[in-house]
């Protein structure tokens, strides 16, 4: 078993404990009431009807005043109570299979003892609100004997078709018989009514000859004819259809639906098996007139489903009775296992696709225009509804209500539905059918009927409603117990009308106000909370407009709720004594608080994308910045493996940022599990990687299952970088530098080098220039220097 698969069985076993949780608190809600006590039933009768674990006590008042209302209790409580177990009436939901043959694997010679459904009787005891589940299975035996009636419209464009058909006779034979050697085929024609407007009446002589105006002879019009009743000489099939001629009628929709109902309807006359598939094929170009059509030509009284085929093999009443409606033939067809094949043109698909719809085990072909394909159109119809297995149910009371889940070829459980199909013959499928009871219906017993659409097996299921106790027919009228004026009935009183009192011991004139002891809660307090009159000593509780008032002192009621948006208990409960029970999905004091969580869900799989967390089935975004609906937008989050990895350094590593504030344990409520490494968990995992202080590079994948729960798996070992040894880096570092500075000195010397040669180049090309000549130097200065002295003048 994987982890995942772990974790989801977790799910579903929380789910269960929820459940039981759920259907418990309802019947048992802490200081001594219950569902069975709250309610404050008076007869047995009401008492079963409340839930499958009230249990009533039917013990002869023996003086302690045991009083009608704790008569109905859970079980165990009665027994408490000092009710001995032979008065205790608590009928418990029964299942047992009466009959049960196996399924046969193929058609004997005789096939009167196939089976295709299995079992094949059950009984049922079910108490209202309980259900019981049974399954059924199905396998359509090979070479079942098949019953073909070709029932043809034999209106004037259907000239060609017949022409088809003649040749075609032997050949359907021959194909029919490849998928059974049990085969009987019949042949039936029909047009219309023959009555105004249907019909030519003018001239005269077009009635007996309709096509005399087109200077041809063809036969006069008729209702629906049997031809050939269904016979194993498939021969004589060939030799009728050759013997037809078509006739002519005045409007294009034809009279079909007539025969169709006369061919179903009338079995002695067709010849249909009990235990045979039953195909009746209806080829027609046109389309049909259907129920109150008759009314054009004055025909007002329904059809009623009765076979009026007289000796001549002729529908007698084709002008007497209004064409059948599409539910009667529906009904019919059912009734008898007919599967019907509408073989139509191109033109009219549509429509018969419609009917189809409305009529089940119904299949519809493409007839070419001269009817050339329709063996291949049988065949296939007749394989598409053995292909099938669709269970019907009959007779069935509007109070049970059946629910069915399917597991066909694959093993694979498909929910609410009742069918299997691409089956192949002497596949075997499996059906679970669960019956639950939820309401009394007026009869004691109900036999319905399952069984396979279009074979005549059955599987009928009786069942007992148990909503009334065995004790009341022993009911004792007058009773001494009752002063006489009351029926003792399961231990209580049902007194006469005017009686009052748990003896009927008084009458309604007999009213004491001072009496009234057990009618208030003190001696100052209101009688009967004001709500109700004090009859001999007991509150009678007034009725009221808004609920019923009930209680010993009339101090309960179920309309005194608290409301929410208008509606008591927020329209998700009911209200008890001014509690609000709330239906299982809700809560809180109004049961406006929804339990469910999948609206919280993100669509990346996340209870409120991991940003939130989901309050009444709403989610309340706790991450700063985040809203909608499931908090999934968040344009400043960090995503959540950024989020998570936070946990995963305080939560495993005890550092990181949250393990310094301390808030580790209050943010992150994930469970951590160590893995070798990751492998596919489920759909929404999310798959992290992180790189830590030290270049470490974590991996772990995260998600949530369906309680909310986050699940963290942590890869152990982190990839960390190999740490560099430093005494290499130093050297490499003091390499390097020696190693630049090398080259710098030698780059220096060898410029200084290239300079030095340049310019000793140059001097050598001056020196080689030069003409030498004497001259002065400009630069000498002689060796003397004349100074004028300035000549003195005495002061004459
Ligand atoms: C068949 O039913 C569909 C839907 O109910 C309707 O739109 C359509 O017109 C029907 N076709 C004929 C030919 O009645
Ligand atoms: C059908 O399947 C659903 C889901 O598995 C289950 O809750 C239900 O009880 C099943 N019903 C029957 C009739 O078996
Ligand atoms: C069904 O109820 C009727 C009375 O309603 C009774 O006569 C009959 O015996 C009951 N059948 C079974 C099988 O209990
Ligand atoms: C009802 O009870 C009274 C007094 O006990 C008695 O006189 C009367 O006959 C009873 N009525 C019936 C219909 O038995
Ligand atoms: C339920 O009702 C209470 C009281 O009226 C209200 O404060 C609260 O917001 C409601 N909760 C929801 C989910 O509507
Ligand atoms: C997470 O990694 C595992 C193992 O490599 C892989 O099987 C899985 O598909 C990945 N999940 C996602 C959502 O990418």
């Amino acid at each position: 078993m994987t982890s995942g698969q772990h974790f989801s069985e977790m799910g579903t076993l929380l789910l269960h404990v929820w459940t039981v949780l759920l259907v418990l608190i309802p019947v048992s809600t802490g200081s001594g009431t219950n569902i069975c006590t709250s309610r404050g039933v008076r007869t047995c009768q009401e008492c079963l009807s409340i839930h499958p674990s009230c249990a009533w006590c039917s013990q002869p008042d023996d003086g302690q005043g045991r009083s009608s209302i704790a008569r109905c209790n859970l079980e165990n409580l009665l027994k408490g109570d000092g009710c001995r177990k032979e008065f205790i009436v608590s009928p418990v939901s029964k299942l047992t299979v009466g009959e049960n043959r196996p399924l046969s694997d193929k058609a004997q010679g005789s096939s009167s003892d196939v089976t295709q459904i299995q079992p094949q009787r059950i009984h049922l005891t079910l108490r209202p609100g309980d259900s019981k589940t049974f399954t059924v299975t199905v396998r359509q035996v090979a070479d079942y004997p098949v019953d073909l009636y070709y029932l043809m419209d034999l209106s004037y464009s259907m000239n060609d078709d017949l022409a088809s058909l003649r040749s075609l006779g032997s050949d359907l034979a021959t194909a029919m018989g490849k998928t059974t050697s049990n085969l009987r085929m019949g042949f039936g024609a029909f047009v219309d009514k023959t009555v105004y407007p249907y019909m030519y009446m003018f001239p005269p002589e077009i009635v007996s000859n309709p096509c005399v105006s087109m200077n041809t002879v063809c036969r006069p019009q008729f209702g629906y004819k049997n031809v050939l009743s269904l016979t194993e000489q498939v021969d004589r099939f060939t030799e009728e259809v050759k013997k037809q001629v078509v006739s002519r009628n005045r409007d294009s929709p034809e009279g079909g639906f007539d025969a169709v109902l006369q061919a179903v309807v009338c079995k002695d006359k067709i010849g249909w098996r009990s235990d045979a598939s039953h195909l009746l094929v209806f080829t027609t170009d046109a389309t049909t007139h259907s129920a109150l059509d008759g009314r054009i030509a004055g025909i007002v009284q329904p059809s009623d489903g009765g076979c009026y085929v007289n000796q001549d093999n002729d529908y007698e009443k084709s002008t007497v009775l209004d064409y059948p409606s599409v539910a009667m033939l529906a009904d019919k067809l059912s009734e008898n296992n007919i599967n019907l094949i509408f073989a139509v043109t191109d033109n009219v698909m549509p429509l018969y696709l419609n009917y189809s719809k409305l009529i089940p085990g119904t299949t519809v072909g493409k007839l070419y225009r001269d009817s050339k394909n329709v063996i291949q159109l049988i065949l296939d119809a007749y394989a598409n509804i053995r292909s099938k297995a669709e269970l019907e149910v009959l007779n069935v009371p509007d109070e049970l209500i059946l629910s069915f889940n399917a597991t066909c070829l694959n093993g694979e459980v498909v929910t609410g539905v009742r069918s299997c199909s691409g089956l192949k013959i002497g596949d075997t499928v499996s059906f679970s059918v669960e019956a639950k009871l939820s309401g009394c219906p007026k009869e004691r017993n109900r036999t319905f009927i399952i069984k396979p659409l279009g074979l005549k097996d059955t599987l009928q299921v009786t069942v007992d409603f148990t909503c009334n106790c065995d004790c009341q027919d022993s009911a004792e009228p007058a009773s001494p117990a009752c002063s006489n004026n009351g029926t003792l009935e399961c231990g209580v009183c049902l007194c006469d009308a005017g009686r009052l009192g748990s003896h009927c011991e008084c009458t309604e004139g007999d009213y004491k106000p001072t009496e009234a002891d057990s009618c208030s809660t003190g001696p100052q307090g209101p009688i009967c909370s004001g709500r109700g009159d004090c009859v001999c000593g007991q509150c009678q509780c007034h009725s009221s407009n808004f609920g019923k008032v009930w209680g010993k002192q009339c101090e309960c009621d179920d309309f005194n709720c608290v409301r929410f948006k208008g509606q008591i208990c927020s329209g998700h409960g009911d209200c008890m004594c001014g509690f609000c029970q709330c239906n299982p999905d809700w809560s809180g004091e109004n049961c406006n608080c929804s339990r469910r969580t999948d609206s919280c869900m993100s669509s990346i799989g996340l209870m409120c994308s991991g940003r939130g967390q989901c309050v009444c089935g709403a989610c309340e975004c706790t991450q700063p910045g985040a809203y909608g609906a499931t908090c999934e937008k968040c344009p400043t989050c960090p995503d959540s493996c950024t989020i998570k990895k936070d946990c995963v350094e305080c939560k495993h590593y005890k550092r990181g940022p949250l393990f310094e504030k301390k808030s580790c344990n209050t943010i992150c409520r994930d469970e951590i599990t160590l893995v070798d490494e990751l492998v596919f968990q489920e759909k929404s995992a999310v798959n992290c990687t992180y790189k830590d202080e030290d270049d470490c590079v974590h991996h772990f994948q995260y998600y949530e299952d369906i309680s909310g729960k986050s699940i963290l798996y942590l890869v152990k070992e982190p990839e960390c970088p190999k740490g560099p040894d430093i005494l290499v880096v130093v050297a490499y570092v003091a390499g390097s530098i020696l190693l630049l500075g090398l080259a710098g000195l030698l780059i220096w010397k060898l410029l200084i080098t290239i300079h030095d040669r340049r310019e000793f180049a140059k001097f050598e090309e001056e020196r080689a220039k030069a003409k030498w000549e004497a001259a002065n130097n400009p630069l000498y200065r002689g060796a003397t220097t004349t100074f004028t002295n300035v000549t003195y003048r005495g002061n004459s």
